[in-house]
């Protein structure tokens, strides 16, 4: 895609940074906010929408548990919200997985605390990563390219594909989702309402065949972030789910966090 001559200029300010070998807090920042997706690569296939610094930090406020595990990662938007706003005073386990070698290469410059592995989340089995506190997540939306399916829910919402690969492996999961997956509205309107209205035929079947249920958690109007995506303007939630319930709800057995990969609560 073509940027303006301003995204342009930021742009190849982020890539100038990027050359450095180590990079200042404020320098990580800015490549948040002004690496584009868009310059090299036709971020529409691939649904490389980052979040909005500003959006991102405002949901770390939900992530209550570690380690974090961030699903379709891009450059790191949402691990780098929950490392800048919990890592303070203890180490925080943190793994990206991102598809897109680009936007990897990219993670580890800006947020090289985190174990990065460029793989396809549907893959994510073979990984054998551990058991997580919390999967955070702004995947794909909708009825994208997916190389193949989540275990359960088999309908054609990524971003429910990528909650059911979640609830194998994590306690939690905090996700960013388009509005109209979530089985409420809150973003953009006067009130919180859970009109069952809401609630859309594949949420309804996503939700009956994962068992996860979707909320709000603590309350965040994504909507005033609108205007802060690059070149999109979308409607989402932050959506919560404990995900020990739903395996319960499942019938299925928790499984045990391994050695390597404790869970613990970020605030003890
Ligand atoms: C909407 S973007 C969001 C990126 C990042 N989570 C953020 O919030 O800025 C979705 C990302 O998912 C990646 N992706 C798409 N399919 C994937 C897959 N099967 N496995 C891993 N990553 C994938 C894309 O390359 C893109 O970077």
């Amino acid at each position: 895609m073509k940027l303006t001559k301003q995204q342009a200029k930021a742009h190849n300010e982020a890539v100038a940074i990027l050359a450095k070998d180590k990079l200042n807090f404020d320098e990580r920042r800015f490549v948040f906010e002004n690496w584009h997706a868009g310059a090299n690569h036709i971020n529409s296939a691939t649904s490389a929408h980052f979040t909005p610094c500003g959006l991102a930090r405002d949901m770390s406020i939900n992530v209550g548990q570690g380690p974090v595990l961030d699903l379709c990662a891009g450059i790191g938007a949402l691990a780098f919200a929950v490392f800048d706003r919990w890592s303070y005073d203890k180490p925080l386990d943190l793994v990206c997985i991102e598809l897109n070698p680009d936007y990897v290469a990219v993670g580890r410059k800006v947020l090289p605390e985190a174990r990065w592995i460029c793989g396809d989340i549907f893959d994510l089995a073979s990984l054998e990563l551990g058991h997580f506190g919390t999967v955070v997540s702004n995947p794909p939306f909708g009825a994208g390219h997916r190389s193949g399916s989540a275990p359960r829910y088999q309908g054609r919402n990524f971003e429910y594909h990528v909650l059911d690969i979640a609830s194998d492996i994590a306690d939690e999961a905090v996700f960013i989702v388009p509005q109209m997956s979530a089985p409420f509205r809150y973003s953009g309107h006067q009130t919180y309402s859970a009109d069952p209205r809401h609630r859309s035929r594949e949420y309804e079947k996503f939700e009956r065949v994962t068992g996860i249920e979707l909320e709000i958690g603590l309350a965040i109007d994504a909507d005033m972030y609108r205007n802060d995506w690059h070149d999109v303007s979308v409607s989402v939630e932050i959506v919560t789910a404990d995900l020990t319930e739903a395996r319960a709800r499942r019938g299925a057995v928790a499984p045990l966090a391994t050695a390597a990969c404790m869970t613990g609560d970020l605030f003890a």
